[in-house]
């Protein structure tokens, strides 16, 4: 079992690190907002470090889950920054999601350290680290990605090493586009159906139980059906925030979305409406009216 550093404990990097916990890893957290960090040691046994350099000190593998580029970029530089912290043959799992140039812009710093990056950005969300069955999407050397799996398998059912450094995080845009998609989707013929009188369950049962159905469907029928009550697992807040990365990307290599276009204008309407906070499933609350 590796002593792993899990930096970052918001909804997933604390999922993961309960599944890493449970399934014997030592743990080290550091969180910005530290109360955060205290409360999940309280669950599983970890020690808090009070700087990102401080987790990785000593441990064998870091696991990066933040916000956006900009809380990524902010956590590894400085003299506090993790890249600070790190030895040579440490692994860094850079699991954000962020864009491919940003993860490959950090190799210098994370390399001259004597440790290895790679960008390992996860789909699913939290009911599905709890699971242990996330997607991970690697990118990097292949080697380190081995000596990683261990710890990844704590909580992941399928690991897809993609190629090279940006690759997974490549990956992790494409997907999330398709998902966005799904949400939209769901989201316009549940209310659809509903206005036109069906009822909402009755909808829904349809949508997963026919040739539409897909496992975001199972996975988000609580959400949908009774939104109120529903823990929130993806904020709207962070799918606008992955949209504008599909778009640079997608401007960056010519490639048309338009589905990725139109579910940028909705989703800014529904942050710019209050909604950044709630589940992505709320576009159909949204749309309710
Ligand atoms: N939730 C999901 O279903 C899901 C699924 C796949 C991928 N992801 C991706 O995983 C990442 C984390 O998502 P999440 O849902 O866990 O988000 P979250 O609950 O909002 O947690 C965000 C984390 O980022 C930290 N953070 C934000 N801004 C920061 C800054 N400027 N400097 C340092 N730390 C900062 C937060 O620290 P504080 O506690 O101090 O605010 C917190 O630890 C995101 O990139 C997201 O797109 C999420």
């Amino acid at each position: 079992m590796a002593t792993v550093a899990v930096v970052g404990t918001g909804r997933m990097g604390a999922a993961m690190a309960v599944r890493l916990a449970g399934a014997g890893h030592e743990l080290v957290l550091f969180n910005r907002t530290r109360s955060r960090a205290d409360e999940l040691a309280g669950q599983t046994g970890a020690r808090v470090a009070g700087t990102a350099a401080e987790a990785a000190g000593g441990a064998e593998l870091v696991l990066v889950s933040l916000a956006d580029d900009a809380a990524v970029s902010e956590t590894y530089h400085g003299p506090d920054g993790l890249a600070a912290g790190l030895g040579p043959g440490v692994v860094v799992l850079e699991s954000s999601t962020i864009a491919p140039a940003t993860v490959r812009a950090l190799a210098p710093l994370v390399g001259e350290r004597g440790a290895a990056l790679l960008d390992t950005p996860v789909s699913g969300s939290v009911p599905v680290v709890q699971r242990g069955e996330l997607t991970v999407l690697a990118g990097g050397d292949a080697a380190a990605l081995a000596r990683a799996r261990p710890a990844l398998d704590s909580f992941a059912r399928h690991v897809f090493h993609l190629g090279p450094l940006g690759a997974g995080a490549t990956m992790k845009l494409a997907v999330n586009s398709v998902v966005y998609a799904i949400n939209q989707a769901v989201s316009e013929a549940l209310v659809l159906a509903e206005k036109a009188g069906v009822d909402r369950a009755a909808a829904y049962q349809v949508f997963a139980g026919s040739v539409a159905g897909a496992p975001f469907l199972d996975y988000k029928r609580d959400a949908f059906l009774e939104p109120a009550t529903t823990p929130v697992a993806f904020t709207l807040a962070l799918v606008a925030k992955d949209l504008e990365l599909i778009g640079e990307l997608a401007s960056q290599v010519g490639a048309r979305m338009d589905l990725a276009g139109a579910g940028r204008a909705l989703v800014a309407e529904a942050v710019a409406a209050g909604y950044g906070d709630r589940d992505l499933s709320a576009l159909a609350v949204l749309l309710r009216g």
